[in-house]
């Protein structure tokens, strides 16, 4: 059945050629000297003879026009018109038109459809072209008698027809093939460019975040003193002031609350800058997964969220350093109930078994055991344009956010080795009909698909490692 719908592919593809042609080509024109030599050789002054080769050469012009009007059956009439007019010639240019010297012009036939067709294709078409040439055996046979010497010869001619169209058929379908495989390997190669731009891209994004990563610590680091002396001084202003002058302390406490939150501040940067300790241990990675979900649950104070759970049974174990792993966690469910704080929804949480090529690793021929997790909220969705940017740092859409944590979550992820992509909305449309006035379609909602690979004999990180994830 494959076999098949190949052949038909393939046949597809020929025809599609073959209706690109142009007009004329200079094959064309060879056609039409030969054919012209055989007008010009004996009978000439059979005109019948005449028409027919005047027919084949049109035909021979109009076969890809013919095909591409007629995509169905168009290569089989141009076949069965080519056995006609070969059996037409042969009634007109001999007296027994099964002795004519004309017969080698079941060839035509028998060669088209080599080209078109499949190899039992191409044995049917010239069985029924030798049958169309025996067909003249039936009038010899009225007038004369036969011997076992001419059947012989007309065995040979016919034998010959089948010869002719099995090797060009043969090569025919042999040169699909290589089309065939050339098409696969450009389809490879194209594909093997992608995750090599990809790469590229992962690359820049890596550098950028190191460039402002270093920046962020040194900042942060020069802001941090001046602060706690800011904050210390705030504190022992209020203090000495007393109850004497309300406004004063009003005042310093004040700034004792913004020097708070700027210390905060100073902190998660510092964070996302400088080098993260980890120390991985094969874990269970749902563990903390429920963890994260409910360290945000319960601070929760927008519209209700539901949560819904699936994670596969006997999932391998992962190693994580918990606490890092939570974050990240915590940091990417914090942002769906972020988005859809204003109606509330539902945020779906799974975990599979997992396998995933990584061109880093030479096991198994770079294919990696793992568990997938996937986050995907019923919010608005991350807008397109967006989507490139969202683990860069100080990319933020929120009034109060940072825009830290996913470019935390990605520093994290790639310390334990994995890999976290954005997955678009399964349906365009829905994407584009939510958010319209009137529209009942729900958010398209953010859907991220986290990979981590599992704890692993041989792997470096398959017991415990500690790692500085800088
Ligand atoms: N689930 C989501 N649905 C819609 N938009 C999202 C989602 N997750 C992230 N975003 C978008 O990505 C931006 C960056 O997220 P990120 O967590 O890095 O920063 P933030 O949440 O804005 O600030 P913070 O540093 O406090 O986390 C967000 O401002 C938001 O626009
Ligand atoms: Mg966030």
């Amino acid at each position: 059945m494959i076999e098949a719908k190949t052949t038909e592919i393939k046949m597809t593809e020929a025809k599609t050629t073959e209706a690109k042609r142009p007009t004329i080509n200079w094959m064309d024109v060879l056609w039409l000297v030969l054919l012209a030599l055989l007008a010009v050789l004996p009978p000439v002054r059979e005109y019948h003879k005449q028409l027919i080769l005047l027919a084949f050469g049109i035909l021979q012009l109009n076969e890809g026009w013919l095909i591409a009007r007629t995509p169905k059956r168009g290569d089989a009439y141009i076949v069965l018109l080519k056995i006609a007019l070969a059996t037409l010639l042969l009634d007109h240019t001999g007296e027994i038109p099964i002795n004519s010297y004309y017969y080698p012009i079941y060839y035509l036939p028998a060669v088209t459809a080599a080209e078109y067709f499949g190899p039992w294709a191409t044995l049917f078409w010239t069985s029924l072209a030798s049958v169309a040439y025996c067909s003249y055996l039936y009038p010899a046979l009225q007038e004369y008698e036969i011997t076992g010497e001419d059947y012989g010869r007309l065995a040979i001619r016919i034998v010959f027809f089948f010869l002719a169209a099995m090797v060009v058929n043969r090569f025919v379908v042999e040169s699909r093939r290589q089309t065939q495989r050339y098409q696969e390997l450009a389809a490879t190669l194209a594909e093997t460019n992608r995750r090599l731009e990809q790469a590229q891209a992962e690359a820049r994004r890596s550098e950028r975040l190191a460039a402002l990563g270093q920046l962020s610590a040194g900042l942060a680091h020069e802001i941090r003193n001046p602060l706690g002396v800011i904050k210390g001084s705030a504190e022992m202003l209020t203090q000495k002031l007393g109850d004497s002058n309300p406004l004063a302390t009003e005042l310093s406490g004040y700034i004792s609350t913004e020097t708070n939150r700027l210390s905060a501040l100073v902190t998660r940067f510092l964070d996302f800058a400088r080098p993260l300790h980890a120390d991985l241990t094969p874990q269970d990675i749902t563990a903390i997964l429920d963890r994260a979900l409910h360290d945000v649950a319960q601070f929760w104070k927008g519209s209700p969220v539901r949560v819904e759970k699936e994670y596969q049974p006997g999932l391998p174990l992962v190693p994580l350093d918990e606490s890092l792993s939570e974050q990240a966690f915590v940091n990417i469910v914090q942002n769906s109930y972020d988005a859809m704080a204003p109606n509330g929804g539902q945020l779906r949480v799974s975990v599979r078994k997992s396998r995933t090529g990584d061109r880093n690793d030479d096991r198994a021929g770079g294919m990696v055991d793992g568990v997938e997790v996937r986050i995907d909220d019923s919010g608005p969705g991350i807008p397109l344009e967006l989507r490139e940017q969202i683990f860069n740092p100080f990319v933020t859409t929120k009034k109060t956010g940072v825009g830290l944590g996913l470019s935390i979550v990605s520093k994290i992820i790639d310390g334990h080795h994995g890999t976290i992509r954005i997955e678009a909305p399964d349906n365009f449309a829905d994407e584009k009909a939510a958010g319209e006035p009137g529209s009942n379609v729900a958010g398209p909602g953010a859907h991220f698909v986290i990979f981590l690979p599992a704890a692993n004999e041989q792997s470096a990180v398959g017991k415990s490692a500690h790692l500085v994830i800088s």
